[in-house]
């Protein structure tokens, strides 16, 4: 894939040399995500951040990756707030903003909506969540975290076997992270969803025919005894009609501290997208496994800045200048203490 100049819409369009290629400048990223290096090299671009959907970690890591490589950040949230409420088409919207920036990133609760505004920008445009349909730079940054973690243990990607849990019908991470396992070698893939929530048939099917070995399961533990990676979700209220259809779905899948001792392998990883539900009646993962060391949900929000910035760095075509136009950090460094 060209990546200068190219909308991120879907994990379709990558292939694993350009997983590789966004995770070798992820890799170079760190000494500014790491507040060690300052770079400005896109001082002077804009980046148009439009969040028409509920955000806090995707939104704001990806202000902040290009805040790091230097550029400005133009934000508007909220359908309220901008001029969709007064029927302009996001066609239209495209048009307009894209002679003001020089990336847009977006989110909006329609599939297919980020594609359509996409169509009609003059700049990159990077999908921040579509509806349920996808959610490529949260996958990239899922596969960037789960190559880390296994790394410690000489693991690789391919011969991974993961266990997905709750809403994999609505949950646009769990489709754009199935999508990019279907690029590696003898993955397994366990599916955890109360039957009505199980995955698109087509992405199932999309996985089974790149050759993972998926199956599907109704009920958590004895379905996780044996993977390498436990990646819980969220069930997606906000995509069933009711807040009553939603609750019955609810505290389902439920992984605690006793669960993981009883039924994982010790060095298993725990990972979700975030926000985890932490509602009495939901806990998808009880805070009383904070403490353990193989939690990685905010490793995980951590690495996303890494991958943002990657991103960004490809599309605007300065993976390779990062360094040239960079300094040591001036201001006293929490991090590195
Ligand atoms: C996810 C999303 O918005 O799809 N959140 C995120 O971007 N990290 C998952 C969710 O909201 O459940």
């Amino acid at each position: 894939m060209n990546f200068t100049g190219a909308h991120i819409l879907s994990i379709n369009q990558f292939q694993r040399q350009d997983v590789d290629r966004v995770f070798a400048v992820a890799d170079q990223m760190e000494p500014y995500a790491l507040r060690k290096r300052v770079t400005r090299v896109l001082e002077g671009a804009i980046l148009g951040n439009m969040f028409f959907e509920a955000s806090t970690r995707t939104r704001v890591s990806f202000g902040s990756a290009f805040n790091l490589l230097g550029g400005e950040v133009r934000e508007t949230a909220g359908f309220e707030n901008s001029a969709l409420v007064k029927g302009e088409s996001l066609q239209d919207t495209a048009r307009v903003l894209s002679g003001f920036s020089d990336v847009i990133c977006m989110r909006h609760p329609q599939e297919g909506s980020v594609a359509d505004f996409a169509s009609a920008s003059r700049v990159p445009v990077l999908n921040g969540g579509d509806g349920a349909n996808e959610h490529p730079t949260q996958a990239l940054l899922d596969l960037y975290t789960i190559r880390q973690e296994i790394a410690a243990r000489g693991q690789t990607i391919d011969g991974l076997k993961i266990a997905m849990i709750g809403d994999l019908r609505h949950g646009r991470t769990v489709h754009s992270l199935s999508k990019l396992l279907s690029l590696y070698n003898n993955v397994q893939v366990i599916l955890i969803s109360p039957e009505e929530l199980t995955l698109p048939e087509a992405i199932v099917e999309q996985m089974r025919s790149a050759g993972v070995q998926v199956t599907i399961s109704h009920e958590l533990t004895n379905s996780i005894v044996d993977v390498d990676i436990v990646y819980s979700t969220r069930i997606q209220e906000e995509r069933f009609s009711t807040k009553e259809e939603a609750d019955l779905y609810r505290g389902k899948f439920r992984l605690n501290q006793a669960i993981y001792t009883e039924f994982c392998q010790p060095n298993t990883v725990i990972m979700h997208p975030l926000p985890r539900d932490s509602r009495a009646d939901a806990n998808e993962l009880d805070s009383d496994l904070d403490n353990n060391p193989n939690l990685a949900i905010f490793r995980q929000a951590d690495n996303g800045v890494l991958v943002r910035m990657a991103l960004f760095a490809l599309v605007l075509d300065v993976a390779d200048k990062v360094d040239e136009f960079s300094y040591d950090v001036r201001w006293y460094n929490s991090r590195q203490v």
